[in-house]
């Protein structure tokens, strides 16, 4: 039973069946029948080991003063530049920030569960048995992502926040849907895509140093998961017929703006506004008047703002095109982003993060960058 309505497969490391058919995994044939697009990043697994729960690699024993001190760097945060300010105290201030970015890390821990179980799903279908092997190590390592996330949530507030509905809603499509392409472009390139730019944004700005470990180990793991989906994207996307292309295309720019819309917004965070005195109404209301700002636009441009990470990826993946590219106009620079190379925004973080690894798990053999990972064996 192949899995055949909807299921856009271009290229046979990617053909899938029913969640349910596990008598089709049996079949004498497909075991021999391994692609070698994956090899180099399955091999490489070994090389950014880390275990959360080992204090050679993490101590989330690590204190901060949670009243006192900002996580991070307070400019990083966007309703303090609104009116917001004005009605807090410094103290009240120190709350806001750091209950937002309890609030971010609770979403990332919501987003690391999905990524397990996705992963996890992708073993059912994917009947390739490399693409099987690279995607049960994925699920390990979004695993110990679950792990890091919980420790640190409860070293600094004890339980994460509820997840909000939106990416509750999303997240749940993703792992129980049965089409590759949607969990690949779904987590592999959006959801992935805007955690490596918010890891990189944490990596940057947190002034706890617990936190930028987090950061940076689980860094080192995700450069590989988008290198994964860089890989189904390259071997897919220039394949595909012009209505299946402009199908991804715009099912994406969907998916990109209940991300936009819905991750940040108001709304969403009213329990934490409540605990500072403020209704969520007139925050949203603030957010407007300080939209009107062209350099609060400008801010919201910087390399390391996360939705620019998640457009370059969908850029360089051949997702976005003339089709679409002026929707995204809105909130980046898209000239830019066309004269830009692969390199994404996290890799030198990560790239570092495997170097201190190695050292750590007495790796001495060669090192192979990033970079290598996606090129043509
Ligand atoms: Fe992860
Ligand atoms: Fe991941």
């Amino acid at each position: 039973m192949a899995l055949q309505d909807g299921n856009i497969t271009v290229d046979q490391a990617y053909e899938a069946v029913d969640p349910k058919d596990f008598p089709a995994m049996m079949d004498v044939d497909r075991y021999g029948n391994r692609s070698t697009a994956f090899d180099k990043i399955i091999s490489a697994t070994h090389d950014h080991f880390w275990d959360p729960l080992d204090k050679k690699y993490i101590d989330f024993d690590q204190p901060f003063d949670m009243e006192n001190e900002y996580l991070i760097d307070p400019a990083q945060n966007m309703e303090l530049k609104t009116a917001v300010a004005d009605k807090l105290d410094e103290k009240q201030k120190i709350q806001l920030v750091n209950m937002n970015v309890h609030w971010s890390l609770s979403s990332i821990l919501h987003g690391e569960q999905g990524a397990l179980a996705l992963s996890a799903s992708l073993c059912h279908i994917l009947k390739d048995p490399g693409a099987q092997e690279y995607a049960a190590n994925q699920t390990r390592e979004e695993a110990r992502h679950v792990t890091g996330f919980t420790n640190y949530i409860k070293a600094r507030w004890g339980k994460p926040v509820q997840v909000g509905p939106a990416l509750g809603d999303l997240l749940t499509e993703l792992v129980l849907s049965p089409l590759v392409w949607k969990k690949l472009v779904g987590m592999q390139m959006l959801v992935e895509g805007l955690a490596m730019g918010a890891f990189a944004t944490f990596y940057k700005f947190s002034r706890d140093p617990l936190m930028v470990k987090v950061m940076q180990l689980t860094m080192t793991d995700e450069a590989f998961h988008h290198k994964f989906g860089k890989i189904w994207a390259d071997r897919t996307i220039p394949k595909l017929s012009a209505d299946e292309r402009n199908q991804i295309e715009d099912w994406a720019w969907e998916v990109f703006q209940v991300l936009l819309y819905n991750l940040g917004s108001p709304e969403q965070k009213k329990w934490m506004y409540a605990r500072v005195g403020l209704d969520w109404e007139w925050v949203q209301s603030a957010f407007m008047e300080a939209m009107t700002d062209s350099k609060i636009r400008e801010d919201m441009q910087e390399s390391t703002n996360i939705f620019r990470v998640l457009i370059k990826t969908l850029l360089n993946a051949g997702i976005i095109t003339e089709r679409t590219s002026g929707n995204y106009a809105a909130f980046i620079d898209m000239k830019e982003l066309y004269g830009e190379g692969d390199r994404m925004v996290g890799d030198d973080i990560a790239e570092e993060g495997i170097k201190f690894l190695r050292k750590l798990n007495g790796n001495n053999g060669t090192y192979m960058s990033l970079d290598s990972m996606t090129a043509a064996e």
